[in-house]
């Protein structure tokens, strides 16, 4: 384990911190890009945390494909504290990878949440006792093509984005050398409140109308959209977001840019019959709503369909 009591390190110090033990819980799209990216560069220590066994993980990009060694558990009680643990499941299987979390983290501990909405370290605090919670913004895409394969495609810029504070930028040396560029940011709120409000559109009405984001071509589809944003932009602000005046509009113009072709992962998991990652999200714009006495009646229309089709999936599997 990483020594982490003393005095606070500097970013330098940070950046030369040496190979660190890392878990990936959750190897899909994003975990599984993740270690894969980590397992290439050959610095770290990775396990997998996974619920099937894998040997080795093929990771594609561009027109690469690496077949890279794995090692991975399955079982949590095989699992020891590491310095890192990063957790890449969707947000509702946070409570069911808890028995890794709690095997998996010692006092020293980070662990860097690699999922959508704005709630990550209260998502993992019931679960990680003394360990701290870094908060992780993911843009880039992963695609899981089969168990032991998994593709990145890089959507400009940086590929995740983290707080610039220390273990932020830890986190940002962890991937230094990888093909994963992390970026830190003085308003990481801000940001994940801007990644909330495409989410909370784009996703809800891909999984209601099951289709690809040529549905925002529609003019009904686009009001829509627009009132949805509004209702979750007015509930950022009062979160604390510093959010433009005209956010709702230049999100939608944002959403507007998507290939047509593009289909959100709530639309893929309600074709293939999976519970929704809906909590995070509109539940998150929802939620918050609530505690600061803001009404959302649209967004709270799209919980309770989203509800209603992921309980039903739940109970069907
Ligand atoms: N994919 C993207 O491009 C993208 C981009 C930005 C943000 N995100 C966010 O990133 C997060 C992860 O998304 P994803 O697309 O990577 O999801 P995903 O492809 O569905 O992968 C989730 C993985 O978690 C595993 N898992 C679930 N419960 C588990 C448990 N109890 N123990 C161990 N593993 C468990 C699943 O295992 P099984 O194979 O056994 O089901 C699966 O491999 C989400 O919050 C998502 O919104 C995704």
């Amino acid at each position: 384990m990483q020594r982490l009591d003393g005095p606070e390190p500097s970013p330098a110090a940070e950046a030369s911190a040496g190979p660190q033990a890392v878990a990936v819980v959750g190897l899909g799209g994003i975990g599984g890009v993740a270690a894969g990216c980590l397992a290439e560069a050959g610095i770290h220590r990775i396990v997998g945390c996974a619920r099937r066994p894998l040997e080795r993980l093929t990771l594609e990009r561009d027109e690469t494909a690496l077949d890279l060694p794995l090692r991975t558990l399955t079982d949590p009680g095989e699992a020891e504290p590491v310095d890192w643990v990063l957790l890449a499941t969707k947000a509702q299987d946070t409570a069911a990878a808890g028995p890794w979390l709690e095997r998996l983290c010692g006092p020293s501990t980070r662990v860097a949440v690699l999922q959508n909405g704005v709630d990550h370290a209260r998502r993992v605090a019931p679960f990680i006792g003394e360990a701290r919670a870094v908060p992780v913004i993911v843009y880039y895409n992963g695609e899981r093509i089969a168990p032991d394969r998994v593709r990145l495609r890089h959507i400009g810029g940086d590929d995740m984005i983290v707080a610039d504070e220390p273990d932020g930028r830890a986190f940002a040396a962890l991937f230094a050398g990888t093909s994963l560029a992390v970026g830190l940011s003085a308003d990481l709120l801000t940001l994940m409140w801007r990644k909330l409000l495409i989410n909370a559109v784009a996703n809800p009405i891909g999984a209601l109308t099951r289709q690809r984001q040529v549905v925002m071509r529609r003019g009904d589809i686009r009001a829509l959209g627009l009132a949805v944003l509004e209702e979750a932009a007015a509930v950022a602000a009062a979160c604390g977001a510093r959010l433009e005046p005209d956010e709702p509009e230049r999100t939608l113009a944002r959403l507007l840019t998507f290939p047509e072709e593009a289909g959100t992962s709530m639309y893929f998991d309600t074709l293939a019959g999976r519970p929704l990652e809906f909590e995070a999200l509109t539940g998150a714009v929802v939620a918050a709503g609530e505690r600061h006495g803001i009404a959302t009646p649209l967004n709270r229309a799209l919980l309770a369909l989203l509800s209603a089709i992921s309980d039903a999936a739940r109970a069907a599997a």
